[in-house]
């Protein structure tokens, strides 16, 4: 395990991933019951974007820089962007959703590498409704679910440091699902040249369920090696996301674009 999201918090690829988190829960929310959030890659939780890790990359600055200061953002960035300013720490997915919850809502944690654990769980340890997990997400999918609310939300954001990591997520997913299998999923993924997708769009689609897909790149996959965008597959996606994500993402593709350049997309297939 090499990858420390501290070096890419903030990112372009994390800001899209964090707000159409934020879509999810909202339309989640539009109902009273209680939903339970399984975060099964969680991070740390909250980043100090002046730290050493940051400062060496500073992917920040072409992210949560850039929308800082784009004019004009639709209300559901707007409102992502409130609750970003003046924090110390800029909020991983963890917190994210913990800022959503609800009295009746509960929130479940899970990190398997030890120092970001160890942050992770200080950083949570008195939060309400959330509780920390040292352990593998992938088990986690097996140990917490179903969650006994029946609604909620599982967020599934590997590090993709493996070449196959893409197609095992979607064997992991097709686990959760067979054992919860109205429960919304949120898989987050990669966009690079080098990764072909094809098979991994075939094999979302035997998933049987309804999936939607949204990317956004802010460069053309042009053969290099470098991130161009990332995707978010919506397995079981609430009603009304589509649209919401269909009306803020050319705003967001153009704020966030590398020398005009880029693009973003949602499609959606039925079960
Ligand atoms: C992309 S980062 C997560 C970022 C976080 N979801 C956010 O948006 O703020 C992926 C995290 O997964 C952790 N990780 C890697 N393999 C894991 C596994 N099998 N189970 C749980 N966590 C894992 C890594 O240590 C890393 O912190």
């Amino acid at each position: 395990m090499n990858y420390r999201h501290a070096y890419h918090a903030g990112n372009f690829a994390d800001v899209f991933k964090h707000i159409v988190l934020r879509s999810l829960v909202q339309a989640l929310q539009r109902k009273e019951t209680a939903c339970c959030y399984l975060d099964t890659h969680a991070g740390c939780g909250m980043y100090d974007l002046k730290s050493d890790a940051a400062q060496t990359t500073q992917e920040y600055q072409n992210g949560i820089g850039k929308l800082l200061t784009a004019p004009n953002p639709p209300q559901l960035i707007s409102d992502y962007l409130a609750c970003i300013a003046n924090k110390k720490k800029h909020p991983g997915s963890p917190e994210i959703l913990r800022q959503s919850l609800r009295p009746q809502d509960r929130l479940l944690l899970c990190e398997l590498h030890s120092v970001d654990y160890a942050q992770l769980n200080k950083n949570f340890r008195t939060a309400r409704r959330v509780t920390t997990f040292h352990q593998d997400g992938w088990q986690g999918l097996k140990a917490f679910l179903p969650p006994h609310e029946r609604r909620g939300l599982v967020l599934i954001d590997p590090p993709y440091e493996q070449a196959n990591e893409l197609q095992t997520a979607v064997t992991h997913l097709q686990t959760a699902i067979s054992r919860w299998e109205t429960g919304v999923y949120a898989l987050w993924y990669p966009i690079k040249f080098h990764l072909p997708r094809a098979a991994f769009y075939r094999a979302l689609k035997k998933l049987s369920r309804p999936v939607l897909r949204a990317e956004l790149c802010v460069l053309p996959e042009d053969g290099s090696v470098k991130l161009a965008g990332s995707g978010m597959a919506i397995i079981n996606p609430p009603w009304q996301v589509a649209d919401t994500l269909q009306a803020i993402l050319p705003w967001l593709q153009s704020a966030l674009a590398l020398e005009n350049q880029g693009k973003w997309c949602v499609t959606q297939s039925e079960a």
